[in-house]
């Protein structure tokens, strides 16, 4: 046998030397669940380790989360039913906490890339990402709501805003948007291919997010389909995005592969809850080595081409690599 393929994989030096994708913390986004009050710390029941947050505890766990070198953060608001309305008005409203927690975070860690959530649903008595009008999400009607939040955000000092709405023409219009009013600098991380999947559950019960009547499948993605995702990265691409996002990660890691092959925008995969849920889960029944089987994970994402990993788990990789 001249070709000895474990001869590449005799010592951890030697591994190393042949290690084809690495994964560091430059790569990883820790998510936030918002709400407003003091001094409130709740653990989602069905995501353990991770908690509904006020915002002074908000700025404890970023500290410690930069004290182990992470920088990367998403946010998301849990907001009280009293302030959810058909047109999501509470999410451009000058009193929102979400806004105000945003530039406060940004004050006290200027270095930290803060990501936000654009979509209707948190802030939607009707539970959708977009505007409900006889029963149907209606797509035009959505964008100026949309726009509208979007510019609050920039506002308020959110460094990338996330679209997670999946309606069409949103980007471009949010571009413009920010574009109109000076907010050039504002990137946009566009939930490009984002799939009508039932591995959201675990997060909608942490935002009280779900929708009120029927599904999401009118405008989030088939998970059967992978060539249409190339049309919503051409899209995205035109309207000005800055990074093309999968979501879910794990069951769409061919769709990675195909948008990092095809366009050359950085890639971001979002872990989402009920993804980190099942490992969390079989972790804690002895079924599964956490501490092996979530770099596991982490690596497999970076190996299909992702670039910008969103995961529950960033903060538990930066205190394992420590
Ligand atoms: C809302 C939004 C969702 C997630 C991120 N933004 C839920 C949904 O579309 O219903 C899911 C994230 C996760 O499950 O971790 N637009």
């Amino acid at each position: 046998m001249f070709r000895r393929p474990r001869r590449n994989r005799q010592s951890a030096a030697i591994r190393g030397m042949a290690q084809e994708t690495h994964l560091s913390l430059d790569h990883l986004v820790q998510p936030l669940f918002l709400v407003d009050g003091d001094n409130i710390k709740q653990e989602v029941s069905s995501l353990p380790g991770n908690y509904r947050m006020s915002i002074d505890q908000v700025l404890k766990e970023v500290e410690e989360c930069i004290n182990l070198g992470l920088r990367n953060f998403i946010m998301f608001p849990a907001v009280d039913e009293k302030l959810k309305d058909k047109i999501a008005s509470y999410s451009y409203a000058e009193e929102n906490f979400y806004l105000h927690a945003a530039r406060k975070l940004k004050e006290a860690f200027p270095e930290i890339a803060l990501i936000s959530d654009v979509a209707m649903d948190p802030y939607s008595s009707d539970g959708h990402d977009g505007y409900v009008e006889d029963g149907k999400i209606h797509n035009d009607k959505s964008l100026p709501i949309l726009t509208k939040m979007a510019r609050a955000q920039a506002q308020a000092g959110f460094d990338i805003l996330g679209p997670s709405d999946m309606m069409d023409g949103r980007v471009g219009a949010i571009r413009e948007a920010l574009d109109k009013e000076g907010y050039t600098d504002t990137g946009i991380m566009s939930y490009t291919a984002k799939y009508a999947s039932a591995f959201y559950g675990p997060f909608r019960d942490a935002l009280d997010s779900a929708p009120k009547a029927g599904d999401k499948k009118t405008y989030q993605m088939n998970p059967a389909n992978k060539r249409e995702a190339l049309i919503e990265g051409e899209l995205d691409t035109q309207e000005g995005a800055d990074y093309l996002m999968v979501k879910p990660a794990l069951n769409y890691l061919d769709v990675i592969h195909t948008l990092k092959d095809n366009f050359d925008l950085p890639i971001a995969a979002y872990h989402v809850s009920g993804e980190c849920a099942m490992l969390i889960a079989a972790a804690q029944k002895g079924w599964l080595d956490f501490d092996k089987a979530m770099p596991e994970t982490l690596i497999s994402l970076r190996r299909a081409g992702t670039d910008v990993i969103i995961t529950y788990f960033a903060k538990n990789y930066a205190e394992i690599i420590k």
